[in-house]
């Protein structure tokens, strides 16, 4: 039974995480490395915790769980059922994090890893209990979006993914499991692929970046939220999909490095909303405008979609 959670890492994903964990009854211990952003992260709590009353998640009939903030990782990790692992993508940083935790947890204790994509088995190689280590990915922002990858390295012991997967279903979200180690896991996979087609779409010209967001949320990405791809492929003929992928396939991107008009935007240090330009350009008034409108509008959207609206 998890009931004290330890989050290490509270930059982008971390204090969300914290506020939903926490939403749903768990008690949740935060620690960062970097005193700046364990004050940063006290205010986004905040905002997460009002996003979630918008969306109307209220605690279970046993309470709310509580989050407390600690510059100790030691305080952290003390007693705690499950460890989520949160910082920077990179293996040495996260391996440090697992060789420093590795004397102060018991070996029943559960590491997960919010990697988003270095392979669990890799990450199962700096730790002293392998078979307790598994991913927990969640998507961005944590506390908005309901599903989360709950992935098995090769020495995942089958128990820890069923433990991961029924908190996460016990807490109201919506856990899936990836049953093979793949590099980028699933979601990443499929968000790549679009990606890769469409970035090589606009480079070729064959139309202009505006178009290409309106014919992908509005002409795929709406429907989606809806009818999933499998589902989809029903919808539209098993018999369709066979004759149209069987010409259109051979014509799609398959480059395997990186394009050309990304890798010039990169060198000119325009990498989107952070730097003010990217695809487009951005001014501060209008990033904030984009961030509260983007926010209002996932949270309607999955109000209707829960059937809650
Ligand atoms: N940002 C996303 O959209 C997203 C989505 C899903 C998963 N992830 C994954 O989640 C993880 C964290 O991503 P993020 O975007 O929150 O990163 P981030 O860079 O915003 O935050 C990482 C935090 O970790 C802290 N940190 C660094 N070293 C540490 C250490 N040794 N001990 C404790 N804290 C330490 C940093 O101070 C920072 O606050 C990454 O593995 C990332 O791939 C990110």
């Amino acid at each position: 039974m998890i009931r004290r959670i330890a989050i290490i890492g509270l930059g982008t994903m971390g204090p969300g995480m914290a506020a939903r964990l926490a939403r749903g009854g768990l008690q949740v211990v935060a620690y960062d490395v970097a005193p700046a952003a364990i004050e940063r992260a006290g205010t986004m709590l905040g905002v997460a915790e009002g996003v979630l009353d918008s969306l109307g998640i209220t605690p279970p009939a046993s309470g709310a769980g509580t989050v407390r903030f600690t510059d100790d990782i030691a305080d952290a990790v003390s007693g705690a059922d499950l460890v989520i692992e949160n910082v920077p993508e990179n293996i040495s940083i996260k391996a440090d994090v697992y060789r420093t935790i590795d004397g102060l947890i018991g070996p029943e204790t559960i590491v997960a890893s919010d990697t988003s994509g270095i392979p669990i088995t890799k990450l199962q190689a700096h730790i002293s209990h392998p078979e307790r280590m598994v991913g927990m990915h969640w998507s961005n922002p944590p506390h908005i979006i309901p599903m989360i990858e709950v992935i098995a390295g090769e020495k995942t012991a089958p128990e820890i993914v069923t433990v991961i997967r029924d908190l996460i279903r016990s807490i109201g979200l919506l856990p899936v499991v990836v049953k093979k180690d793949v590099p980028g896991f699933v979601e990443n996979r499929v968000l790549y692929a679009l990606l890769r087609e469409a970035v090589d779409l606009v480079e070729r010209g064959v139309i202009e970046p505006e178009d290409l967001d309106t014919c992908v949320s509005w002409g795929i990405g709406y429907k989606i939220a809806v009818i999933g791809p499998m589902a989809l492929l029903d919808m539209a003929g098993l018999d369709i999909y066979k004759s149209v992928s069987s010409f259109l396939n051979a014509d799609l991107s398959n480059r395997d490095d990186v394009a050309a008009m990304v890798l010039e935007k990169t060198n000119a240090s325009k990498f989107g909303i952070k730097s003010g330009e990217g695809m487009f350009s951005y001014t501060p008034e209008k990033i904030k405008a984009l961030q509260g409108e983007r926010a209002r509008k996932l949270v309607a959207v999955r109000r209707i979609l829960e059937g809650r609206d």
